[in-house]
């Protein structure tokens, strides 16, 4: 379990996260909305312990993150932006993740089957189209079997099939027990994948329930159209 604990993050005078307070329990899928700039990355980071929040504290099954590293074997990530090195080959970017992470175990022959990236392998990163790239980045957060998962907008760039697949992926480690935090502009996917929601706006968590939930709070017939009221109001 995750526990979010009044977290506050200002870069500079920028004022991103004011407060921001989250239970994520054991397994399932949560979808973490807001706006472009609101602090979903911000929100991941502190998670990894990448961005050290000015306030508050994070706690991963009761102990807090900020005494213990170790903790970071536990979760698999997908970040939003990849910067490769791009005279790397897929295959030896591979290898070097699997030696970073000491998990010799890590099984990526079913993902590169499954993204059709054996054509691929040999290629160097700096060469693939953002779509082939993004599939690498996704191969890489799911050769490993831990039993958290963070997927910062995972389906960037992916076309129709891709996508399918990784749909299917998610769902296969979701049917594990594993807990699943994901970020994402594409609605549709949300409304497919996620089993709760939380909606960050103005630094701070707006909602945090089910979809028909948020239906019934905005008085809207469709999820689209209910985030869309949140937006509208909070722009005006
Ligand atoms: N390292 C940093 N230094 C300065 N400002 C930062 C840094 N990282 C993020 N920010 C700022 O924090 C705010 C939140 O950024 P963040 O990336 O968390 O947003 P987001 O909700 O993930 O947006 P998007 O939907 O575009 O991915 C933005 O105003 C951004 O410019
Ligand atoms: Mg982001």
């Amino acid at each position: 379990m995750i526990e979010i604990k009044d977290i506050h993050k200002q870069f500079g005078k920028n004022r991103v996260l004011k407060g921001v307070n989250l239970e994520i329990k054991g397994n399932g899928i949560i979808a973490v909305l807001g706006p472009n700039g609101s602090g979903k990355t911000t929100i991941i980071k502190c998670i990894l312990g990448m961005v050290l929040p000015n306030k508050g504290d994070i706690l991963l099954e009761g102990k807090n993150i900020s005494k213990d590293w170790k903790y970071r074997d536990r979760i698999d990530y997908l970040p939003q932006i990849a910067n490769f090195p791009n005279n790397l080959s897929v295959q030896e970017l591979i290898r070097m993740i699997k030696d970073l992470r000491r998990q010799p175990q890590a099984d990526e022959h079913y993902l590169i089957d499954l993204f059709r990236l054996e054509p691929f392998l040999n290629k160097k990163l700096g060469n693939l189209s953002g779509g082939t790239k993004q599939k690498v980045n996704l191969l890489l957060t799911f050769m490993f079997d831990s039993p958290i998962i963070i997927l910062d907008e995972p389906t960037s760039g992916l076309d129709p099939i891709s996508l399918i697949r990784l749909k299917e992926l998610i769902a296969s480690e979701k049917k594990k027990g594993k807990s699943i935090i994901i970020t994402s502009h594409i609605m549709s996917f949300v409304e497919e994948v996620a089993d709760e929601i939380v909606f960050l706006l103005e630094g701070k968590i707006y909602f945090k329930g089910s979809i028909s939930e948020l239906k019934k709070k905005t008085d809207q017939p469709d999820f689209e159209h209910a985030i869309a009221s949140i937006l509208t109001h909070s722009y005006a």
